[in-house]
């Protein structure tokens, strides 16, 4: 009998510290062996000239959610896996969320249920909470960490799903008493609904005054608020999907203090710019999604950011609608710009965009690369060893890229339900050609080899991340911070 179930060989395996030349032996779904001249398995496949990075780990996306506007998103569990199969992702974290009123454990399970039933690959779970109860925070919380739900985003905009300041205090102290990763969407709801009335008054209905009314102030002012939150409780946090330089530039201050306050960006910022959703007729809707696209020189600053190290995180914020009337356009074919429904695709394309236009174009290096899309989340949000490397004992999640594969976008080569994709016509250079998922080979040249179902919910362990710092003496001092005196 063959001592491994797949052997992968001659290819260069890259982690987010180091890469060599060597096979890699899989049994039962594991890595058992790394090294040159490995005895035969039962499947080989050659990845001589190849990259073997570990699969992409797409820690943001929505995947058979409702939205704010009370829109299903075009994407399932099923539809959505594939998609982030193809394009090299073997792990996914959408959102459970907990409507107002509801709670949060039956959101949790009813969301888990579907995943179960449809993912092609594995799946964590985050929360979203909206309505933050001293049941929820005190009861419901605690119960779902045990179980392997340890991250949850809070929303500082939207009207059905914004938390005020108390509330965000509220839970971000239980966070810090549960061990909980907190995830923030941060902007200023009253500054962004002010705005939109005042465009909307003036007849500016056009989807670029979306990205207007979603100014960029709004996104820098949440952003220090919840900075300022997190730090009054002494717990850290993940601020979500940022677009505009100066929230980057809260993030990177709060950072050189010491403070552990992480930044995600994601491919819409390092793409799309203000100008996409200028674009004729209604087709700027597209590319709605908030935080908006900036400028041309905010989308280099968010570059600039990977490059620095501002960022740890690249996911895909996957918001799936179609340009039509179950999505983009269900308010009608002339929808103001408050009435679209925000959100872009992405789920499938994160890593091609990234490694082509990052790595190709020598923006960051490989290892970069691998930890901006797969190791940083899984050790951020608790699954790091088994999800986000390659190491003896690792789950064998791995993308076999070819680096020179050419590849011009459009959305009949992709296999998510959203029916266009904001990067049509673009020219990408490598591509994920085999993706193979606890040692299962799920994507074969392009073919999908993989059943509903078959993907697993992992539960996430509390991270090193999400554990507060208890440095900042100066900051917990009784004298310079009264939360600080309350609470310790
Ligand atoms: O426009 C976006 N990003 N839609 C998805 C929901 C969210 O806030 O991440
Ligand atoms: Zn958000
Ligand atoms: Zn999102």
């Amino acid at each position: 009998m063959a001592p491994y179930d797949l052997v992968i060989r001659g290819g260069t395996v890259v982690t987010a510290a180091d890469q060599s030349d060597c096979d890699i032996g899989v049994r039962d779904g594991r890595i058992v062996a790394l090294g040159a001249g490995l005895d035969a398995g039962g499947r080989e496949i050659d990845a001589t000239g190849k990259l073997v990075l570990p699969g992409g780990i797409d820690s943001h996306c929505h995947i058979e959610q409702v939205s704010g506007m009370g829109i299903m998103c075009a994407d399932d569990f099923h539809s959505g896996t594939v998609a982030a199969a193809h394009g090299g992702t073997t792990t996914i974290i959408p959102f459970a969320v907990q409507q107002r009123g509801e709670s949060l454990r039956r959101a949790v399970d009813d969301y888990r249920q579907l995943g179960d039933a449809k993912a092609v690959i594995d799946f964590a779970v985050h929360m979203i909470i909206t309505d933050p109860t001293e049941h929820v925070l005190g009861q419901e919380l605690p119960a779902l960490i045990h179980d392997g739900y340890t991250s949850f985003k809070v929303y500082m905009t939207y009207d059905g799903t914004k938390l005020d300041d108390y509330q965000m205090l509220d839970v971000l102290s239980a966070a810090r008493r549960e061990g909980a990763m907190t995830m923030i969407h941060a902007e200023n709801w009253d500054m962004i609904r002010w705005l939109t009335r005042r465009l909307l008054d003036g007849g500016n209905r056009a989807p670029k005054f979306h990205a207007i009314s979603h100014a960029q102030i709004a996104e820098g002012e949440a952003t220090n608020r919840a900075i300022a939150l997190g730090r009054l409780v002494d717990t850290p946090l993940l601020i979500v999907h940022v677009s505009a330089e100066e929230a980057m530039e809260e993030i990177r201050l709060a950072q050189s203090r010491g403070l552990k306050v992480y930044g995600e960006t994601c491919p819409q910022y390092l793409f799309l710019t203000i100008d996409d959703l200028d674009r004729k007729g209604m087709e700027g809707a597209m590319f709605c999604c908030s935080p908006p696209p900036r400028d041309k020189a905010g989308q280099e600053a968010i570059w600039r950011g990977l490059q620095t190290g501002i960022f740890q995180v690249v996911s895909s914020d996957h918001a799936p609608y179609r340009f039509d009337a179950t999505g983009k356009l269900k308010a009608g074919p002339n929808p103001s710009f408050k009435e679209i429904a925000n959100g872009v695709p992405g789920i499938e394309l994160r890593l091609p965009l990234l490694f082509s236009e990052g790595v190709g174009k020598s923006r960051i290096d490989l290892q970069r690369f691998v930890d901006l899309t797969a190791t940083a989340a899984a050790k951020i949000y608790g699954l790091y060893p088994r999800k986000g490397t390659i190491a003896v004992g690792s789950d064998a999640d791995l993308a076999i890229w070819d680096p020179d594969r050419r590849v011009t976008v459009n959305a009949a080569m992709l296999h998510d339900n959203t029916g266009y994709t904001p990067y049509e016509g673009m020219e990408l250079t490598g591509w994920p050609v085999t993706v193979v998922s606890r040692g299962r080979v799920v994507i074969d040249h392009g073919e999908l080899n993989a059943d509903r179902g078959s993907g697993e919910f992992l539960p996430c362990a509390k991270s090193d991340h999400a554990k507060p710092l208890q440095r900042l003496a100066m900051e917990l001092d009784p004298k310079r911070n009264f939360g600080a005196r309350i609470l310790f």
